[in-house]
Parts: C-alpha cells; structure tokens; sequence
C-alpha cells in the first residue's frame, strides 16, 4: 500500500479539519486518534475529500509514513502534548519530524526540540491560527525548528496555508521555539485588538448612546476602510445578532466575564522578562481579569462616580473613536513587533519581522489590510526600533491626535473604562516626551537605598549622602 506523506494525531476539531486540508489539497495523510471512533468517523464522512490512511495503534500509524516521516500533533497543550511525545518518540528514526501544531508555550517547544535532537528527531512548534474554519480552508501558519526540517515540511505546510496576493500565509520563522514564540505574541496581539475593539463599543453604546444594531453598522461602514480587518467583522456579525429566546440583543443577555486560555498571559509574563513594555496587551489581559472577579464588582457596585449612560457625545463621536483605534491599534502592534526582536535577540532567532506581517494578512485571527502596513514599514526599514515613526504610521497618529484625546477624556469624564485607548496613548506620550519624571523615580531609589542615579552632564555612578551634608559622591 502507498504510504502517507504526512500523518495527523489528535483529531479534535484542529487536527480533523487540519488532516482535511493536507487531503483536499492532494496530500495522502494519515490519521489516527486516541480513541479510534473518531479516526474512524472522519474516514467515513469526509473519506471522498483525498486520501486518508486510517490508524488503531501508534506503530501502525508510524509504519504507513512516508521517509523521513512528517507527524503532526494536534493535541491539548501542556501535560498531553509531552505524553503523545513520549508515546511516538521511540517509533521514530534519526531525520523524522515531529509537528507540534498546538499552543504549546515556547519555552516547552525549546525544551521538546532540545531532547528529540539528541535522538536525532527533528521537534518542529508550528503555531497555527485561524481556528476552525483557518485549519480547513487555510491557516497562518508560523513554524519554527531546524531549517532542515523546514526543507522537508515547508513545501506542505504552504501548500495548505492561507494566500495573500499569490504569497503564502506560512514561512520559517527560524530555530527551535521562535515559531510558538510568534504565535504566542499573536496571541497577544489578539486580546489588545478585541479589547480596543470592546472599548470602542462600550463607547459608542455609552457616550454616543447608539443601541448595538447601530454600532453593528458602524463597524461595517469601518470595516470598508482602513480597519478592514476579521476582528471588526466579527464584532459587526456579533453585534447584530439577536438572542432568539428573549429577542434582546445577544450581547446584552452574555455574561459580561471574559475566559481566557492563557496565551495573552504568556505574551505578558515574558514580555516582564525581557524588559519590553507591552501595556496594550497588558491591559487587554488584565481587562478580562477584572471582568471575571464577580466579587470586586459586586463590591464596589456602589462607589461614586459618574453615571455610564449618558448619551451625550455628538455624532461625530464615531470619528473620533474610529481614529482613537486606529491610533492606538497601531501602538498595540507597535508593542507586539518590539517583543518578537526582542524575544529573536534573546534566542538568537534571526526573526525576520517583515515576514511575519506577511503571514499574518490572511488566515489568521488578527488577519487585517493593517498588517500590509506594517510590512512594508519593515520593508522600508528592516531594523527601525519602532513602527511608530514609520511615514504612514507617523502620519496616521498625528491625525489622530485631538480625538484620541478627545475620546480617552470622555471616557475618563463620563467613567467608562478604556485602559487599552489610556493606555496607548500614555505610551505614546511617554515615547515622545523630552524628559520623563523616571529622574525623580531614580532620585527616590538613591534616597531610600543608595541604588545610585546616572547624571545627564557627566559619565558614571553617583549617589547623594541624602542622610548626610547632601554632597554627591562618585563619577
Ligand atoms: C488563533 C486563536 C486561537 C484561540 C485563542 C483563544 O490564532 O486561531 O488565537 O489560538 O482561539 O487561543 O484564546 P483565549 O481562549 O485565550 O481567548
């Protein structure tokens, strides 16, 4: 019998519409499962797409691959990812390939990749978003691992991705965990594009006192300009739907307490470790924390404040909001790209940012006519330290200006929460700014504990005998 040139374990939802794909697309795939009902119910409903080869048992699965053999896994992150390795590592040969399409955390895949290459076994963490549907019809697919292993799994991996203009939502992002890495900051990204989005809403609904079918609208009409993005028109879909039980809109009768799975969090946590201020995100993260503690609200339900519903803002509040995303969309993947280098210089990844724009204008969730921008930023200057001060980006923020702090005011003077737009603003002032009060930060630190302050005039270390005659010493 022919062998499979790739082959799928872990036929959840991903896995099943992932093995699909290869299929469709001419690949002979196999597949197996833990529990072989669902090997077996995939071959039987979607058997005419291409060609599967269906396995019970681990070594049958490995026998019907193809040399070096292609196995991706497609299992849950964390504890089960390890135990399918173990289970198929043995069964594996110097030059096979493990896939690891989950949203494993990089530093897992760096500690996975490390250990099968003593085995000779190439450990490849392939991030891979567009949910279900992308895994079907054409994902963003972010691989890292060894340039050899690319070689052999690059040609399928692309034939299967999304395409923008004829080019591949897929590249090599480079070695060992740089490609959960990136996805881990798409990720990121992710929560700080839903959450500006969240606030525009909660903005218009509470300042500009539009009803949610008419923000549905809004959101349309932005979604033919420069927001054009998947995001935005899902928030369109989400808002205009209507709950067939109580006939109110669906958004009023969600509870308003937003789950996370945790990869927002990582792009945060590691992000602290490298020192890369990411408040977009941050915030984003921290939103849905807030939302979700049920007590602290119910608590502070009776503090002083402003009443939310006003209705006030004029009509071209939506400009204003609109450019206030803008603006602070930008900052949020300004923040996202400035920890993907620093993640590849601390790794020595080689992370090609331009590249990864590239792969991320189609499949993917944050898919978006914004992230042909950002790649041609980087085109123009490939180690610019920030998209901030790229023309159109420049040029972009200036002309947001006023209703970005137009809209960052109203939601402060009518008390609705919008940390993602204060806070992009706040970073973008903060960038700008000639001097910062961080003087008086270090002058405290030298006061309380001797932490010493560098001086604007001189080279060197100096401290001040704060307790003493107040002279300064060293240089
Ligand atoms: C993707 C998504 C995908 C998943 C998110 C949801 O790129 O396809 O990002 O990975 O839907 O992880 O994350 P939360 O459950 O944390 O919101």
């Amino acid at each position: 019998m022919d062998k499979a040139r790739i082959g799928v374990t872990g036929l959840a939802v991903m896995g099943r519409n992932l093995a699909r794909n290869l299929a469709r697309h001419g690949h002979p795939v196999a597949v197996h499962n833990r529990t072989p009902a669902k090997t077996k119910a995939l071959v039987e409903e979607f058997g005419d797409e291409g060609t599967f080869l269906p396995a019970d048992t681990p070594e049958e699965f490995v026998a019907s691959l193809e040399r070096p053999r292609r196995l991706v896994i497609m299992v849950k992150a964390g504890a089960p990812t390890d135990a399918v390795i173990d289970e198929f590592a043995p069964l594996l040969e110097p030059g096979d390939m493990i896939v690891d399409g989950g949203n494993a955390h990089f530093a897992d895949t760096r500690r996975r990749e490390a250990a099968l290459r003593e085995r000779g076994v190439h450990f490849v963490g392939a991030g891979i978003s567009g949910g279900e549907e992308g895994a079907l019809h054409g994902p963003s697919i972010m691989p890292g691992g060894s340039a050899e292993s690319y070689a052999a799994l690059g040609p399928l991996l692309e034939d299967i991705a999304a395409k923008v203009d004829g080019t591949p939502c897929c590249v090599h992002v480079g070695p060992d965990g740089a490609g959960h890495f990136v996805k881990m900051v798409h990720n990121g990204i992710e929560y700080a594009d839903m959450q500006l989005i969240a606030e525009s809403y909660d903005l218009l609904r509470h300042a500009a006192g539009l009803t949610p079918a008419e923000i549905a609208e809004v959101f349309r009409t932005w979604n033919t300009g420069r927001l054009e993005s998947y995001l935005i028109e899902i928030t369109a879909e989400v808002l205009a739907h209507t709950d067939a039980a109580t006939g109110a809109p669906f958004v009023d009768v969600v509870l308003d307490q937003a789950e996370q799975k945790g990869t927002g969090r990582w792009t945060v946590q590691t992000a602290l470790d490298l020192g890369v201020p990411v408040g977009g995100i941050a915030e984003a993260v921290f939103a849905r924390s807030v939302s979700g503690h049920a007590e602290l609200r119910e608590a502070a339900q009776h503090l002083p404040g402003p009443a939310r519903a006003s209705g006030t803002a004029g009509a071209s509040f939506a400009d204003a909001v609109e450019k206030a995303l803008y603006a602070s969309k930008i900052v949020a993947y300004a923040q996202g790209f400035h920890e993907i280098q620093a993640g590849s210089a601390e790794y020595g990844w080689d992370i090609d940012a331009g590249a990864m724009a590239t792969i991320w204008r189609g499949g993917c969730i944050i898919r978006a006519r914004f992230l042909d921008r950002i790649r041609a930023a980087y085109e123009a200057d490939p180690h610019t330290p920030t998209l901030l001060t790229d023309d159109h980006f420049a040029e972009a923020l200036g002309d947001a200006q006023d209703a970005w702090r137009e809209v960052v005011a109203t939601a402060a003077r009518l008390g609705i929460p919008a940390p993602g737009f204060a806070t992009a603003l706040a970073y973008y002032d903060s960038l700008r700014a000639q001097r910062l009060p961080a003087a008086l930060t270090q002058g405290q630190r030298d006061f309380f504990g001797a932490h010493t302050y560098r001086r604007v005039d001189r080279d060197g270390s100096f401290h001040t005998l704060w307790g003493g005659d107040r002279t300064e010493t060293g240089g």
